[in-house]
């Protein structure tokens, strides 16, 4: 099943445009299945990716209004390698829509579940608002990446952002977390980028990603040639940026997964060990007994998700030279 990422924040211009069309080029280079769903009416995610988002007949709207089949409204390009679920004004009249329909706020989630299995990762360009559009991407979701700028206005506004998700969390939406906060646009000359970036790591801590994009110029290009900056600068600090985003990703899910594996399998032998017992062969007693005593295996293990974040947060250096230098202004 996919991971399905919301890319929010209420601010416009922090790089959540720029994130999903990026981190959606990075991660389909590494062979993952990867579907970006442009959930902006300003269908920006969709252009930038190289689509022209007034020649598609169905769109995002047509999903979340249950007008079409989910995968009629997904386009290839040819020249990227991931799928794209374009948007353009249109959305703005669902919008409206929706706030008619009961359960307005699963329409997402439905329409994303004819599709899941057919991608690793699904990740939602939200609007800069804490609309109807973004609570249907909360609801089908299970995390939120959440770009920052780090100047002194980013932490405005964060903890309506927090609330929402909480709330979403409480209600509708158990499984959403916050998978990572990412600091974008990053100028290492400027003293207050560094001070809000650590006040970043105080407040999230391993879940601020270790990787910084920052500030370049050619992440500004790409998009009016409707390509993401793999393919339009494979060398530029942008894209080096990006390509580390997604190594780092898929080195957190990693860790998550074999954190999980050895729950399950130590909740496995216990399991085996219990029915051994009740046939009674003496030396599988014995293990099971070595077992039982060693309590909360499964918990521990669980843990060690976060765990190997924070070590690697401290033990290795950055994910790339775009990363954690002071990054000039290209
Ligand atoms: N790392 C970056 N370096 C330089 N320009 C950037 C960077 N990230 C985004 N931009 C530019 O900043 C503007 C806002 O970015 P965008 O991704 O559209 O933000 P949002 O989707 O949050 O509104 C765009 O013009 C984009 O090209
Ligand atoms: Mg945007």
């Amino acid at each position: 099943m996919a991971k399905i990422i919301a890319i929010a924040n209420q601010k416009g211009g922090v790089g959540k445009t720029t994130t999903a069309i990026n981190l959606c080029a990075a991660l389909g280079e590494t062979q993952r299945r990867v579907l970006l769903i442009d959930l902006d009416p300003q269908g920006n995610a969709t252009t930038g990716a190289g689509v022209d988002k007034n020649s598609h007949e169905l769109t995002t709207c047509d999903v979340l209004l249950n007008a079409c089949q989910t995968k009629e409204a997904i386009v290839s390009p040819e020249h990227v390698k991931f799928d794209v679920m374009p948007s353009n004004a249109d959305l703005t009249a669902a919008e409206v829509q929706l706030m008619s329909i009961d359960g307005r706020e699963r329409c997402l989630a439905e329409a994303l579940s004819q599709v899941e299995a057919n991608y690793d990762y699904i990740y939602i360009d939200c609007p800069p608002a804490l609309n109807v559009l973004t609570l249907n991407a909360f609801v089908a979701a299970n995390g939120v990446l959440i770009p920052m700028q780090c100047e002194y206005y980013a932490l405005e506004g964060l903890s309506s952002l927090l609330q929402t998700i909480k709330q979403v969390q409480g209600s509708v939406n158990p499984r959403l977390a916050i998978e990572g906060i990412l600091r974008t646009m990053f100028d290492g000359r400027n003293k207050l980028g560094h001070e809000v970036s650590n006040q970043l790591i105080e407040h999230f801590e391993s879940r601020v990603y270790r990787t910084i994009i920052p500030r370049n110029v050619r992440l500004a290009e790409a998009p009016s040639f409707g390509q993401p900056i793999v393919y339009y600068d494979k060398s530029s600090r942008g894209s080096i940026a990006y390509l580390a985003l997604a190594g780092e990703i898929i080195r957190r899910e990693m860790a998550s997964e074999s954190a999980r594996n050895a729950a399950r399998s130590q909740t496995n032998s216990a399991g085996s060990a219990s029915a051994a017992r009740t046939s009674m062969d003496p030396s599988t007693v014995a293990q099971a007994t070595t077992i039982q005593a060693q309590p909360n295996i499964a918990s521990k293990a669980n843990g060690e998700a976060s765990h190997t974040d924070s070590a690697e947060r401290e033990d290795k250096p950055a994910e790339s030279s775009a990363t954690q230098e002071a990054p000039p202004v290209s």
